[in-house]
This record gives structure tokens, sequence and C-alpha cells, in this order.
């Protein structure tokens, strides 16, 4: 049994239609919907997002970024034995979408399922994977986060609608005597679970209910600082390092300030926090996986260093996982 599950390879497959602020702004203003390119940019740090086709979903996205991903690592997808997606706005009620992306990219036979922890997602979903590698369940896995949010956006509702975009990222893991994912810890707390919310249930193939997601923005924003504070922590400490320790910071991409906030009541510089939430927007589980494919491509993540990443969101839910790289 290998002791690490290893990151070898990452990718990232955002849909083609870019939306700057100022053609949302203006698609708004002509159904009679004021906002303005100042206040999104000044309350969320947001200033495009890409938006998928109707019929582009998650499993499309989720292969995209699971190819790219196959060919960074250099591993065949025929090997992948694990393959684990994290949405909330999976292509169907069942199959999973982790079935439909093991279809497309022809990776037959292994496990595939969902997790479904929001915008936590992805690190769950990363959790899920090296602990099932490091007990000998698993040998070559992809982890994917995939999402087209902008199908459960409310697009008169100008409190959500601007904060959110389509997209997905994937890494590759394999188990190796090398670290290595070095810790994860997860947790969720249910009774908060009416502040994020998309409360719709689907009932004989229809959506009953309010399909479109809800949000107390400030309730979501104290929570989300200070749990992402206490779980940075508590990883960093399971795998018996210091804060000083991390050399890149990627926590999930809602808000440029609860990202500066995170990394400022961590002591982590600003310049060792990765930020594309300006131009991806809120990708919910896809956030944190096209983040970390952004830093390792443009070469800012280098062999041995050690990345944090870190994903929090609906449920309540929350998690960390430290990474060398
Ligand atoms: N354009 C212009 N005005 C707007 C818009 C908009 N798009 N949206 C809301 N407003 C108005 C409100 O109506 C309100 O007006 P009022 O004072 O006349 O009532 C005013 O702006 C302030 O609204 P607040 O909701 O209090 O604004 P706030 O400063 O809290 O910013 C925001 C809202 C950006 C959502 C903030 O609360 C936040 O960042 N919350 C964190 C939650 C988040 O990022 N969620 C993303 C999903 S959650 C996740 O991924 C973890």
């Amino acid at each position: 049994m290998s002791k690490y599950a290893r990151i070898v390879g990452t990718g990232s497959a955002l849909p083609e239609r870019l939306v700057s602020n100022a053609e949302l702004v203006a698609e708004l203003a002509a159904r009679g919907i004021e906002t303005s390119e100042d206040w999104i940019v000044e309350r969320t740090g947001i200033r495009q997002r890409y938006l998928a086709a109707p019929d582009v979903g998650s499993s499309v996205l989720g292969a995209r970024a699971a190819r790219e991903a196959l060919a960074a690592a250099g591993v065949n997808a025929a090997d992948i034995d694990l393959i684990v997606v994290a949405t909330s706005t999976p292509d169907f009620i069942f199959p999973s979408t982790a079935c439909l992306v093991q279809k497309e990219i022809g990776a037959h036979g292994g496990a595939a399922f969902d997790v479904q922890a929001v915008c936590s997602g992805f690190v769950y979903g990363l959790a899920t994977a090296d602990a099932m590698i490091r007990t000998g369940m698993a040998s070559r896995a992809l982890v994917i986060g995939a999402e087209v949010f902008s199908r459960i956006l409310d697009w008169n509702d100008r409190g959500t609608c601007v904060l959110f975009g389509d997209g997905a990222g994937a890494a590759v893991l394999v188990a190796d005597d090398h670290p290595g994912i070095l810790a994860a810890r997860l947790h969720a707390d249910g009774r908060h679970e009416g502040i994020l919310r998309t409360p719709g249930t689907v009932n004989r193939g229809a959506v009953c209910g309010h399909p479109f997601l809800t949000m107390d923005g400030q309730a979501v924003f104290k929570l989300a600082v200070s749990v992402l504070d206490a779980v940075a922590r508590e990883t960093v400490e399971a795998a018996g390092l210091t804060l000083d320790a991390v050399d890149w910071l990627i926590p999930h991409q809602a808000n440029v300030r609860i990202i500066q906030a995170t990394g400022r009541r961590l002591g982590i510089a600003p310049e060792r926090v990765v930020v594309t939430v300006d131009r991806h927007a809120n990708t919910s589980a896809a956030s944190v996986p096209l983040a970390l494919d952004l830093a390792m491509r443009d070469g800012r993540i280098r062999p041995g260093q050690h990345v944090l990443l870190e994903g929090v969101g609906g449920g309540f839910a929350w998690g960390a996982a430290l990474a060398r790289i």
C-alpha cells in the first residue's frame, strides 16, 4: 500500500461565452434590473464570468477538464480506477455525472460517483480520493469539480445572479511513496442550511418549489471567514507543519473580500494567495481546481511546494487539504 496520494496533473474547462460585467449590466438593464460595474467589482472583485450554452452540462465541462488533466499527468484514461465528480448541478438526478464523464473519456470499470458538498465539493472529493488511495482501494484517481450554476440562478435577482459562473477543473492523483496530500480535514454544520440554498425539489421529473439559489450574503460572509481560518490551521497542524510552510493558499473563489480576509487572518501574504474570482466569478465546486490549474500552468506553483486548498459553501460545509506538489 502506498503512503500518499500525489497530484500529478491538473486541467480546466471554461465555456466559450465570456460575459464581462459591462455586458451583464447592460443585459440586466434591458430587463429593468439595476446594477453597476462598480457595485460588482467593489463588493465582490468579479470582473467577468463564463456561461455555458444550453446544451453544455457539467459532464461536458468535467470531461474536458479531465482530459486536460490526464494529458498533463501523462496518465491514460484506461488506467483511471476512481472518478469523483463534485457538483451541485449534475446533468441528471442519475446516473451520476462521474459515470457520464467516465463514459466520455473512456475509463471504464473503475469506481465513479458524485459528491454533493456545494462550494466545498472539490476538497471533499480530494479528501475522499486521498483516503481511498491510501487504503489501497484505488491507485489512479480523477477528482473533478464541475458546475453550471447559471442554470440555478434567478436572473431577476441582482443580489445573486452577478456572482456566479460556469466551469470545471480536474486533478489526477496517483498512489506514491512520496508526498502527496499531507493532511485533509472536512466539516459541516447543517444548522446553517438556511443561509445558502437552492430549495427546489423534483417530483415526477418536474422541479417544484423554488429552483433558484438564495443566500443571506452577510451571514455567509461571516461564517466563511471564520471557518476558513479554523480549518486552515487545523489542517496544517495535522500535517505537522506551521502556516509559514504554506507556499500557496487557494481558497474557494466566492468573493475577493472573503479571500483577502482569510489570507490576512492566517498571516499569508497577498502575493501567496491565488485569486481567480475576478476572471471566473464563483464557479462553486469548480473554483478551487480551476485556480489550482491556473497557478500550476503559469508556473507559480513549483515542485516541492506546499499548497493549501480550501472550500466552503452551502450545507454549511467546509474543508481543507494540504498538498506537496
Ligand atoms: N447591484 C447593485 N446593488 C445591489 C446588488 C447589485 N448586483 N445586489 C445587492 N444590491 C444592493 C442591495 O439591494 C442593498 O441595497 P439596500 O441597502 O438599498 O437594501 C445593498 O446593495 C447592500 O446589500 P447587501 O446584501 O447588504 O450587500 P453586501 O455588502 O453584503 O454585499 C455580497 C453583498 C457581495 C453578496 C456580500 O454579502 C458577500 O460577499 N457575501 C458573501 C457571500 C458570497 O460571496 N456568496 C457567494 C456564494 S456563497 C459561497 O460560495 C460560499
